[in-house]
């Protein structure tokens, strides 16, 4: 990838990105890959997991895709341990991937869509940092950053077990990080506001699968348009702005940042 060695901040290092197949986690693959960066592309959906890889080699840099469901041990057990068979080490982590649940209130939410919410968001970050870590403590250093979400520091009309569930990565990643800065692992967490990825169009749209295709494409461009000019900022984030916080936070730059939550959300959680 284009870039000089002083703009290179992850020459040489083992990047591992979850729910990088689309929106802010490919987003950060393609941000760190430009930085020099080894990645390791995780996600469900091989397809759009193929597509990240595709693009990060075309621009001559080194990637490779591995199936994971974040919510299950097993596989994100085998998801670090191939990441370390084939890149030796694991340097930097952006535990992403994510689900914004049915939209529904509270009363009305269905005990799998709880569990569902909660397995992904919660218990996915979770169990990304069990195996994560170990690896680390090993090399005597890494960074990690679990994405969270506004959601996480305030409530979310309909999106309760969202809401919930981004609450819990932010315990999740302060308590972590308590316990292991004097090992040389950092963790923090990113909260993004509305960012313009496949997330929002589902969380919005999803009830209304059956609509045709072009009246729907119509109609999800006009509910974007609708909800960027109601932010704060007056636009929805981009997925690339929500990777630049991140890649701070992992760089050598933030060496006495941890348990630090970077809100990246044009204002809107200050309103
Ligand atoms: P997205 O839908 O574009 O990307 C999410 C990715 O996670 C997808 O590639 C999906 O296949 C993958 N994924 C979902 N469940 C998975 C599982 N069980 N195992 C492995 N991969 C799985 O959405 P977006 O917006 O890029 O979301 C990324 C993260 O950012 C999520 O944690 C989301 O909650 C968070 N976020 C997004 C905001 C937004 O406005 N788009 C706002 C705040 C937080």
């Amino acid at each position: 990838m284009t870039g000089t060695a002083t703009t290179q901040r992850f020459s040489g290092k083992v990047v591992l990105v979850t729910g990088a197949a689309s929106g802010i986690g490919r987003a950060s693959a393609l941000a760190f890959a430009r930085e020099g960066a080894t990645v390791v592309v995780a996600d469900q959906n091989a397809q759009g997991g193929d597509e990240t890889v595709r693009t990060i080699r075309e621009a001559g840099a080194t990637a490779s895709f591995i199936a994971v469901d974040v919510s299950k041990n097993a596989d994100v057990q085998s998801l670090v341990e191939k990441t370390l068979s084939l890149h030796g080490r694991l340097d930097c982590a952006h535990n992403n991937a994510g689900i914004p649940g049915t939209r529904a209130r509270t009363a009305d939410r269905t005990e799998d869509d709880w569990d569902r919410t909660m397995n992904v968001n919660a218990k996915g970050v979770w169990l990304c940092m069990k195996h994560e870590i170990p690896l680390m403590l090993k090399q005597g250093k890494g960074a990690i950053v679990n994405t969270a979400s506004v959601a996480g520091l305030l409530g979310l009309r309909r999106f309760s077990a969202y809401s919930a569930s981004k609450h819990a990565v932010l315990g999740l990643t302060k308590s972590a990080a308590l316990e292991y800065f004097r090992h040389g692992i950092r963790i923090n967490a990113v909260c993004p506001g509305l960012i313009d990825t496949e997330l929002v169009q589902t969380a919005v749209l999803g009830a209304h699968s059956r609509i045709p295709g072009a009246l729907r494409r119509g109609m999800e461009a006009a509910v974007r348009g609708y909800m960027g000019r109601h932010q704060v900022a007056g636009r929805m984030g981009q997925a690339a702005e929500v990777a630049e916080a991140v890649l701070w936070l992992c760089s050598d730059a933030a060496s006495y940042v941890s348990g630090h939550t970077l809100t990246v959300d044009g204002g809107a959680s200050v309103k």
